[in-house]
């Protein structure tokens, strides 16, 4: 099997295009660990990965949790192959409706979270293995209604530069995803209603060029690239976003 012998940890696993990525590892042959907040999604995701899989209650904003999961993961699966940082959350909001504690929610999962996992997880990564990390096609240009959580993939980015260099002694590559708009139970963003998804998703459909929104699946197969076969690319971003952030004309 493709992965068979290798070791992973999905953060923010438990559903969506994290647990797409998950499934296929674990159909690959991988040993999987995958993290995510939600008690009844963790569970979901426990009988959704079977016992291949160690699906691990962490939130990643949270610096104790954090620790604990490095000595969890050590536990469980020892040296890892790959690590990939899918975590992220937004809050749609018009920037004078931005509070405090929207700014810091966003910020201290996508950005902070995302920097302290991999500071505290890189140790267990076999030299040679490698790090995803997911962004968003929001991290460059403007969006209304988004302007902190673009900033905090921005920033994302940033660290997967920062991490690639200084990973390179060891032989880890450290790569980005960039999806556009995916068919995800939440579509990636916090508290939206049954019609505001709905609209969110008309809008997505509109404004991509392959008019349509991609699959969790599509995301994973990416991610899976990077991590696995991409062996001559590090600090790159890869987008898989129908188009969305290429410069190429949507058709009339
Ligand atoms: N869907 C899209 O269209 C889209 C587009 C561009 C970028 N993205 C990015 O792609 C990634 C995945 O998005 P998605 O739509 O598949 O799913 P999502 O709703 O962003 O959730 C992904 C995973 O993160 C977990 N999670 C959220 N907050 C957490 C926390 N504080 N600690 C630990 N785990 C946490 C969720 O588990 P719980 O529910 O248990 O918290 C879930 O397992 C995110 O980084 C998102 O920003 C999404």
């Amino acid at each position: 099997m493709r992965y068979e012998g290798t070791n992973a940890v999905v953060i923010g696993g438990t559903h969506g295009m994290g647990l797409a990525t998950a499934k296929m590892l674990v159909e690959g042959g991988a040993k999987v660990l995958v993290t995510g907040r939600n008690g009844k999604n963790v569970e979901d995701a426990r009988r959704e990965l079977g016992t291949e899989a160690h699906v691990v209650r962490s939130d990643a904003s949270d610096m104790s949790d954090i620790a604990l999961l490095a000595a969890v993961v050590g536990q469980k699966l020892g040296r890892i192959d790959f690590l990939h940082v899918n975590v992220g959350v937004a809050e749609l909001e018009p920037f004078e409706q931005v509070t405090e504690a929207s700014y810091d929610r966003q910020f201290n999962v996508n950005t902070k979270g995302a920097f302290f996992t991999v500071q505290r997880l890189s140790p267990l990564i076999r030299d040679g293995g490698s790090i995803v990390m997911t962004s968003s096609v929001a991290d460059e240009g403007g969006e209304a209604g988004m302007s902190v959580y673009s900033a905090t993939k921005a920033a994302l980015v940033s660290f997967a530069s920062g991490f690639a260099v200084e990973l390179l002694g060891r032989g880890i590559r450290v790569n980005v995803v960039s999806p556009g708009f995916i068919k995800t139970p939440t579509k990636g963003v916090a508290g939206l209603s049954a019609e505001e998804r709905e609209a969110f998703e008309k809008i997505g459909n509109e404004v991509t060029p392959m008019k349509r929104h991609g699959t969790p699946e599509e995301v994973a197969r990416a991610v899976l690239f990077l991590a696995f076969e991409a062996t001559f690319t590090t600090g790159a971003k890869l987008a898989v976003d129908g188009g969305l952030g290429q410069k190429i004309a949507a058709p009339q």
